[in-house]
């Protein structure tokens, strides 16, 4: 059976076209629409990327389009708000985030939604928290990208600390995507061994490495990049095209993102990152990690700043 691979993503600043560049270059759909307040400059950037489909081994479609293209499309992502800039935390862009994706989710509303949707939109905990409810879609079907990126810091400190490949690196940064996020270092794996054994058997090798050098490098990168370039945006389009790909192709794998929590961790009523099994439908478990009690105490802060910010909207 053919089958059009579509996603539509709702914002073409920064994040949301390089996510488009990279699900294009790793051919991960058939066909991109970007939707964008801004027609001209998202017609342009359609038009950038699609220059470069003669010199990919596939050629998906790369176009604008407007809302009614949500409707047959497998997933949406929405990446529309306003940028962070260098000293705002995440959180302080919440005002101006929510009149953003309050205007999308009218338009969504408006129409018959199949897929599944992606947010990405900063502070990214509470918009995913806003879109599942205010288009009132199962929470498998409505979540962020969460920690994935977080996720990626970690493991690309630890590496570099340890001096190995980032892939042999597994862990998880949960929480807020942001300041208040934290590493669950009782399930850090360094192929396949508890981190701490690692360091301990390959002392020179990992002379530098300490957790609090991990956990500060998970925190400050985003803004060390914004200070230095403005915006922040390949990792993150690299992070919602794996996420992408995990749907599209029922990959049953185990992601972190921004899902609803209902009673896991012993947390209700919030959107954290925590690990995920993804796949065509998307969110289909949650994993609910061991933690040790300090690392409970640190999760469940990191909630609260979420959930006292989810308050702050809905006031
Ligand atoms: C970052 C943005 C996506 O951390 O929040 O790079």
């Amino acid at each position: 059976m053919l089958y059009n691979r579509k996603i539509v993503i709702i914002g073409a600043g920064h994040v949301g076209t390089h996510c488009a560049a990279a699900l294009s270059f790793q051919n991960i759909c058939d066909e991109i629409v970007f939707i964008d307040k801004d027609e001209v400059k998202a017609k342009s950037q359609a038009m950038d990327l699609a220059d470069s489909v003669c010199f990919l081994p596939s050629a998906p479609i790369i176009r604008t389009g407007d809302y009614r293209d949500c409707e047959d499309a497998d997933i949406i992502v929405i990446s529309a708000g306003v940028p962070r800039l260098p000293g705002q935390t995440r959180l302080d862009t919440l005002g101006a985030s929510i009149e953003c994706i309050k205007d999308v989710v009218d338009n969504l509303n408006k129409t018959d939604i199949k897929g599944i949707i992606i947010t990405i939109t900063n502070p990214a905990d509470i918009i995913a928290y806003y879109v599942r409810k205010h288009t009132g879609l199962p929470k498998n079907r409505v979540f962020g990208t969460g920690t994935s990126l977080d996720t990626a810091r970690t493991r690309r400190t630890v590496a570099d600390l340890c001096k190995v490949d980032p892939h042999s690196v597994i862990g998880f940064a949960m929480g807020e995507h942001g300041d208040s996020s934290m590493v669950p270092f009782s399930h850090l794996t360094i192929n396949g061994d508890a981190y701490d054994k690692f360091v301990k058997e390959h002392g020179d090798r990992c002379i530098d490495f300490s957790e609090e050098k991990v956990t500060e490098c998970t925190h400050m990168r985003g803004m060390d990049i914004i200070n230095g370039k403005g915006s922040t945006e390949f990792g993150i389009g690299a992070a919602l095209a794996d996420m992408a790909k995990a749907v599209l192709t029922n990959e049953h794998r185990v992601l972190p993102a921004s899902v609803l929590l209902e009673g896991e961790y012993g947390q209700n009523n919030v959107n954290a990152g925590v690990p995920c099994i993804i796949g065509r439908n998307g969110i289909e478990e949650i994993i609910e990690l061991k933690l040790t009690e300090e690392e409970n105490k640190l999760f469940a802060s990191s909630c609260d700043v979420i959930r006292e910010h989810i308050k702050l909207e809905e006031k």
